[in-house]
């Protein structure tokens, strides 16, 4: 009975182990954004074009996180003094690029571009990133999940290869 004690108690630690474990991980792994950045105010309210900012999309592989010259543009000087605008215009007065964190990444070993999806493909942002202009914070979470299975089922719904050779150069 002792020992089916001992047990028991060995398995309940184990498995609260697993689960302190896996918390501390995930309090790794989340992040906070430099500024509490509005795709809704940008891209909503003032309808600035994606590619204004994110200007690699038609041109280059990466869709590319804009630098503080592309805020710069309309940063410059304050507007409506909101903490979170003076605080963009502290980095483009002091010229010090803005840490931004990106969620969206595939691994070294998988060859991605956006020319080819965005220009040649015409497929919209939203099919793979949701509705960005509708967002008031950085989001945190992927919209569609950067797994083989997600970029399978859409080449096989329009045609397009699914030899193993093209996404693995
Ligand atoms: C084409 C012009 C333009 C560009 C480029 C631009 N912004 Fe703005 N931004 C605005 C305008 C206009 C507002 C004021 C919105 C309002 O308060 O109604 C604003 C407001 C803000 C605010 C304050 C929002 C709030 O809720 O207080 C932040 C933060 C901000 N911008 C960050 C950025 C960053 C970071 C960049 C560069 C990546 C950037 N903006 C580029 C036009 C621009
Ligand atoms: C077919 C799916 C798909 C479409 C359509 C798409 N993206 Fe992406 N996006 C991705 C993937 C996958 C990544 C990760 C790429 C990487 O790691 O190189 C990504 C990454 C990004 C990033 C992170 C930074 C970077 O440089 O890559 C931004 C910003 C972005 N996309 C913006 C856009 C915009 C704006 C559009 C529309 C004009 C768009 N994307 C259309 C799948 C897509
Ligand atoms: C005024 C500049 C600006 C405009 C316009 C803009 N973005 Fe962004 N975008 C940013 C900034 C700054 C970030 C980094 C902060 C964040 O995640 O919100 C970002 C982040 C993103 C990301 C997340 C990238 C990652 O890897 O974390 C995606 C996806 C994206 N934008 C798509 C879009 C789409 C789609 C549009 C058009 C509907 C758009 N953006 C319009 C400035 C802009
Ligand atoms: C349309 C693009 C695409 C095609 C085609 C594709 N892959 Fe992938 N593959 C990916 C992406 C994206 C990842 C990384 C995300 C993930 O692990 O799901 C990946 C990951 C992998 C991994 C690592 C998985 C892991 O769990 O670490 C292997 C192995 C792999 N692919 C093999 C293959 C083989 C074999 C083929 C051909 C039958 C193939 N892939 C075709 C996009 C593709
Ligand atoms: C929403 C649909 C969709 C998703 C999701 C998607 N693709 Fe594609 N992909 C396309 C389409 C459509 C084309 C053909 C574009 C054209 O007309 O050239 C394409 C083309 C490609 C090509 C060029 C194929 C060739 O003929 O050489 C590569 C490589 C590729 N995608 C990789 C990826 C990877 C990697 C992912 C996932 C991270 C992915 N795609 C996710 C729709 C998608």
């Amino acid at each position: 009975m002792k020992k089916y004690l001992m047990l028991v108690a060995i398995a309940v630690g184990f498995l609260a182990g697993i689960v302190l474990v896996n918390y501390l991980v995930g309090r790794r792994e989340s992040f906070v954004q430099p500024i509490d950045f509005s795709h809704a105010v940008h891209a909503g309210k003032y309808k600035i074009p994606c590619m204004a900012c994110h200007q690699g999309v038609m041109m280059r592989a990466s869709a590319g996180i804009p630098n503080i010259e592309v805020c710069g543009a309309c940063h410059s000087t304050p507007m409506k003094k909101t903490p979170q605008e003076l605080l963009v215009y502290k980095y483009v007065s002091q010229h010090k690029q803005i840490p931004w964190y990106s969620i969206y990444h595939v691994p070294d070993y998988v060859y991605f571009s956006h020319r080819r999806h965005v220009l040649l493909g015409k497929l919209d942002c939203k099919l793979c990133h949701g509705d960005m202009a509708a967002l008031t914070s950085p989001p945190k979470t992927q919209f569609l999940q950067i797994k083989m299975q997600n970029c399978w089922n859409c080449h096989v719904k329009h045609g397009v290869t699914t030899d193993c050779s093209h996404c693995h150069r």
